[in-house]
This record gives structure tokens, C-alpha cells and sequence, in this order.
């Protein structure tokens, strides 16, 4: 793979995403601008990727590395990506390696733009940008925070680690950009409900699986709003993230970000119950030594809020079902139940008999569609998974319009 370094101070955290590629096995070509080696030296990119670094095309020329590196690339990822570096890919220029190699690749290409605010909103830079997606590329959006001075907004390159797992979801599926122009709703995690200002009702949903999700829509080429329910787990690159924690913050963001989405996934564990009231006050332990009766009352259902009251025509909605199976039916019986009930159009089923899947790296799955199909998922990796729930979603949206 090819990793492009444009001339930015965040050219210091692509050395951290080049360690991550050739750890993990990567055979990687260190493509910087000359200004990028104003910020991190060619010494550096040397010893990190193992190979001698080129930036012009008229080094190494019995080569011809101008043509050969992006040619011979599964993956080019640009980190950071200036705004300069994203106008010359959207106008074509090829004034030095890099963008050369741009303009070679039939690859997957991934940009992670940093730049000041200004300079990410300015619309010359929005349509480069609009331009590249058009394309197929993938730009994912810039992180928000702390910026080169002490000013803050949106600009910051996301977390070397989370470009490092885009990339990785972009080479699984091989590059498809599938869901470019659709913006999809994700939500993950378990709810908390509080009975008093320190203790909670919760459950141990990790929000794994539906980070795996909203990443490999995000590598898919999404936009992509992800609902997150008290998760530890850092934000992925280039999602807005919404952070929530008990169930009536998780339906009240659902709700307003599913307004005008092309699929909402429930992946979230919201608490089904809440106490009828919170103690403003910590509940005290009684001097007789009875314990509190707490009262409960139920929850507002979102994934059948969201499927009877769909906010765009052809809006698919996807919700999980974690199923044991009892004296009143199997796993798929239940399952089949529960997809008619909640009005949805796919239906994950995991069968948690045996144990559950609360933290594991791995899943497996029957997709259940409201269209009878039925999609067998063997175990493996959630990002496995996520890949095949995104399949059966673009299937089913194919017949309807992008925005
Ligand atoms: N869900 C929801 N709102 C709730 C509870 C659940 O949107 N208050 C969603 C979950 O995100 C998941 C799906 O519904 O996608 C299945 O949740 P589950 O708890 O299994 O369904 P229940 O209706 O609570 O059924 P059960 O009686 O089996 O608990």
C-alpha cells in the first residue's frame, strides 16, 4: 500500500498510522510532498516503512515510480490530506510523486483531510472534496478539537488507530463505495438509567458490534451519524458521534438523526425499563436494614417508533435480537416473532444460549428479512459481520433513489 503524507503538522500522527500498517504486515511506500518533509524528515519514513523515500518523479527514474507505485498499490491513504493536496487530486495535477501516484492508482483511495476550519469550510475545498467522493474516493470527515494554535473546531486529523481500522474495512470489502451519497444512523452501546445521582440500572452491551457497523458504512463511503450509549471505546474516524446515556437521550438522538436517513441500524442495548422516578439525593441505607423497593415503568420501543414512522420513503431499519429460545418457541421462532412485531426490515439474530457476546471480538449471526430472506453469518470478526449487514442493507436500498 501506498500511504501519502501531505504537508501538514499532523504529518506527525501519519508516522504512528505507518507503524500500524507495517505491524500489521503491510508492505508500505511512504509517498511524502516535499512540505510534509519540512514537518517529519525522510529518515523518518525510511526507518518506520524500511524502504528509501522518493517525492519527485525524476528520482530512481529507470523505475519510472511516477507510474509503477500507484499502479502496483491495493490501497493508497492519504493522512493528512491538505487542502492543497485534496485541490491538486480533484483538478488531476500531477506537479510531484504524490500526485502522480493519485492519478495511477485504480485502487481504493482514502483521504484524511486536516486543515483549519476555515480552510475545511471554504467552498473551494468543500467541492474538491464533493469532487473526489463523486469519484469514488473516500474523504472522511476531519475530526473536532484542538487545532496547531489554541483555537478548536473541526479540522484535527482523527486518531491514527481509527484511520488505521477505516483503512482495514476499506481493503475488506475491496474498495466498494457502495453507500456514497447515503447517510445512514447507527446506534451502539447500553443505556443507563439512574436512581439516583451515582447508581444506575445498565446492562454490559460494549458497543463492539455497532462500532463495526457505523465503520464499515463509514468505509462504504457513508455518512455517517453514530448513537453512542456510554461507550469507552475511542470515536471512529470520520462519523459524527453522538453521545448518550439513558434510553430517552438514545430515542430523542435516534429520532432527529433518523429524520431523512437511508437506514437506521438499532444495534444499541437500550434499558427496556426506568425507574418511575430519580432520587436527587444518593438513596441512603435504611437503620432497620430493610432494602428500597425500586418501581419500574417500560421504555419507549425506538426501533418500532422508527419503523412504523419512517421519515423517508424506502428508509431501511435493521434491529438486533439477542435470543435464547424457551418452552414457546426456538431462537427463530422468536425471532421471526419479534421482526413482525418491531416492523423492521432486517432482523440480526444472535443466538446467546450458549453464552454471550457482550465484549467478544467475534459474532455470528442469521439476518432475518421482513422480505423472507435469510442469511446464515458463521462466526468470526464483528467487522465480518458488519460487512454482511451492510450487504443485505444496499441490496434492499438499491431500488431507491440517493439524495
Ligand atoms: N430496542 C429499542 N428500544 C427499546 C428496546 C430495544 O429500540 N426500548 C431495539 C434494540 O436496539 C434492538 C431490538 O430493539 O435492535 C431488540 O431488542 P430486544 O430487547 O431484544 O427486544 P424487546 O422488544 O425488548 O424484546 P424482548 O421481550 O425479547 O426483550
Amino acid at each position: 500500500m501506498v500511504l501519502g503524507v501531505a504537508g501538514g503538522i499532523a504529518a506527525y500522527k501519519a508516522a504512528e498510522l505507518l507503524r500500524r500498517f507495517t505491524e500489521s504486515g503491510h508492505d508500505v511506500t511512504v509517498v511524502p510532498t516535499a512540505s510534509a518533509l519540512e514537518f517529519v524528515g525522510a529518515p523518518t519514513w525510511a526507518a518506520l516503512s524500511g524502504k528509501e523515500i522518493a517525492t519527485g518523479v525524476f528520482e530512481n527514474i529507470t523505475e519510472v515510480p511516477h507510474v509503477r507505485i500507484g499502479q502496483q498499490a491495493d490501497l493508497v491513504v492519504v493522512a493528512p490530506a491538505t487542502a492543497n493536496t485534496l485541490a491538486r487530486a480533484a483538478h488531476g495535477l500531477a506537479d510531484d510523486l504524490l500526485s502522480n501516484v493519485l492519478l495511477t492508482a485504480r485502487c481504493p483511495v482514502v483521504f484524511a483531510p486536516a486543515m483549519h476550519t476555515e480552510m475545511w469550510e471554504h467552498p473551494a475545498t468543500q467541492a474538491n472534496v464533493a469532487t473526489l467522493r463523486e469519484r469514488g474516493n473516500i474523504v472522511i470527515e476531519p475530526a473536532e478539537g484542538r487545532l496547531t494554535g489554541k483555537d478548536t473546531g473541526k479540522g484535527r486529523l482523527p486518531e491514527p488507530a481509527e484511520i488505521f481500522e477505516l483503512s482495514r474495512a476499506v481493503l475488506v470489502h475491496g474498495g466498494r463505495t457502495d453507500l456514497v451519497g447515503r447517510h445512514v444512523v447507527v446506534s451502539a452501546g447500553g443505556t443507563r438509567e439512574y436512581l439516583d445521582p451515582v447508581r444506575y440500572l445498565g446492562n454490559r452491551s460494549s458497543g463492539l458490534q455497532g462500532y463495526a457497523i457505523a465503520r464499515a458504512a463509514a468505509a462504504r463511503g457513508a455518512e455517517v451519524t453514530l448513537v453512542a450509549a456510554n461507550v469507552t471505546l475511542p470515536d471512529p474516524a470520520g462519523l459524527k458521534v453522538v453521545r448518550v446515556g439513558t434510553t430517552a437521550e438514545l430515542r430523542d438522538a435516534v429520532v432527529s438523526a433518523a429524520a431523512g436517513a437511508d437506514a437506521v441500524v438499532m444495534a444499541a442495548a437500550p434499558a427496556d425499563f426506568r425507574p418511575t422516578g430519580v432520587s436527587e439525593a444518593k438513596i441512603k441505607k435504611a437503620a432497620d436494614g430493610s432494602a428500597p423497593t425500586i418501581e419500574l415503568m417500560q421504555n419507549p420501543d425506538i426501533l418500532a417508533e422508527i419503523s412504523h414512522h419512517r421519515t423517508k420513503p424506502g428508509q431501511i431499519v435493521v434491529g438486533f435480537a439477542a435470543e435464547t429460545g424457551d418452552e414457546t418457541g426456538s431462537v427463530l421462532d422468536l425471532a421471526a416473532a419479534k421482526l413482525k412485531r418491531k416492523g423492521c426490515d432486517l432482523l440480526v439474530v444472535n443466538d446467546v444460549s450458549g453464552g454471550a457476546v457482550f465484549g467478544s471480538e467475534v459474532n455470528k449471526a442469521v439476518i432475518l428479512g421482513a422480505d423472507g430472506g435469510h442469511v446464515d453469518v458463521q462466526e468470526g470478526a464483528k467487522s465480518a459481520l458488519a460487512e454482511v449487514i451492510w450487504d443485505q442493507i444496499v441490496l434492499r436500498m438499491d431500488e431507491q433513489p440517493t439524495n
